[in-house]
């Protein structure tokens, strides 16, 4: 067992209170001890054990690698006319879903794998170092399991998105397309997941057709987070909450019933700005929720349809500038927060027992992320120990 050091650490942002400053748990001139795959020392760099080896950041901030707790990365196709249309004045109606399931349907399971793949690096290069991701594009039992088997092969944190648009062979009929997604799609589906979602949404499932998805996805062993009140007022936020779900996401049109639902429940709202910044989609109340004590994580909803991006540095960005989070709560959200929405203790934080994953931006602390909105911080990213980039 080789133990690193890790020094020249300007300011080190641990998530844990215990340990520093405020709830980012800050240390200043810190030093980190990496031993295998996990954190076993954190503390003052003056005050550092020896080690083996050792590791300057000079004098770079290091933060616990992003925590990606909502993507859609198995697909095939490009939207990129979808989203022309949109900035000319077209609304975003989730019709488009509808296509991108006609060429995953399409693509073979080595060319999902290759595109996934491709966006994980992506994902890794500006910091991410846990990624959930979940199926959806395929709607059939095979299309559903060969994502699934995909997702499995290279994430640990696979969510079964079994409603997420009526496919065509059931168009016009949603209880049918249901009944299949109870019957069928779940109970085949299920071993290869630990997550069951579903879009409760106008247009797409209503709360009824939802809270069945969800039950069975239950019954199966699966835990609940919901996609809801992403384009209208709806059912998403008290059904997530009345079911016990991890993390309801999107939350943009909400009341304050929904937040009081949310601030008395163990159940995350996670917030995707890139989803609304995409589709000109109003953006959520992060200031109501997180006042009202909600815990809140911020995602970057990797998609082909309304964010196509793995930037979680840009989402940061807007989180700050147009959701008025401050940037300790942004930083949070996107390291911390996306681990309570995936029920983690082991990611998002840099303590004793932690898993190593962490990043060094090329700035003295974090506000940088979004002070210096669009510019590449991220220097370097260690994930389970191991120097990525
Ligand atoms: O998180 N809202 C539903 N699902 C995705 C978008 C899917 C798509 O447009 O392809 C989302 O925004
Ligand atoms: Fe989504």
């Amino acid at each position: 067992m080789t133990s690193t050091l890790l020094t020249g650490i300007s300011e080190l942002v641990t998530n844990d209170p215990g340990l520093g400053r405020g709830k980012l748990g800050i240390v200043d001139e810190a030093a980190v001890v990496i031993e295998d795959d996990a954190v076993v020392w954190v503390g003052p760099a003056a005050e550092a054990p020896s080690t083996d080896a050792k590791h300057d950041f000079h004098g770079r901030a290091v933060l616990p690698g992003f925590v990606e707790s909502h993507s859609h990365m198995v697909f095939s196709g490009d939207r990129s006319e979808e989203f022309a249309a949109r900035m000319a004045g077209e609304k975003y109606t989730a019709g488009g879903i509808r296509g991108t399931v006609k060429h995953t349907r399409q693509a073979s399971e080595e060319e999902l794998r290759a595109n996934m793949r491709r966006l994980l690096d992506e994902s890794l290069r500006s910091g991410t170092t846990t990624v959930e991701c979940k199926s959806g594009y395929g709607q059939s039992v095979e299309a559903e399991l060969r994502s699934l088997e995909v997702a499995r092969s290279l994430t640990d944190e696979v969510t079964l998105l079994a409603a997420h648009v009526v496919p065509p062979e059931y168009e016009g009929d949603t209880e049918e397309y249901v009944r299949v997604a109870c019957e069928e799609i779940i109970p085949r589906c299920a071993p290869l997941a630990r997550w069951i979602d579903v879009f409760c949404e106008q247009g797409a499932f209503d709360e009824d057709q939802s809270r069945r998805v969800l039950q069975t996805g239950i019954d199966h062993g699966l835990t609940p987070r919901v996609h809801g009140n992403q384009l209208h007022q709806g059912p998403g936020v008290r059904l997530a909450v009345e079911l016990g779900a991890a993390s309801v996401d999107h939350v943009v049109h909400i009341d304050s019933e929904d937040i009081e639902a949310l601030a008395g429940s163990e159940t995350v709202a996670t917030l995707l700005p890139g989803a609304d910044f995409s589709t000109r989609n109003a953006y959520p109340d992060a200031r109501g929720l997180i006042d009202a004590g909600v815990t809140v994580a911020l995602g970057a909803d990797c998609n082909p349809g309304t964010s196509y991006t793995t930037n979680m540095p840009f989402c940061i960005a807007i989180a700050v500038r147009d959701l008025h989070m401050t940037a300790d709560e942004a930083v949070w959200a996107a390291t911390a927060g996306g681990a309570r929405a995936l029920r983690r203790d082991d990611v998002g934080v840099v303590r004793p027992g932690a898993r190593a994953d962490l990043m060094a931006l090329d700035a003295p602390n974090h506000l940088h992320l979004a002070y210096r909105p669009g510019v590449p911080l991220i220097s370097s990213v260690w994930q389970a120990g191991r120097l990525k980039y």
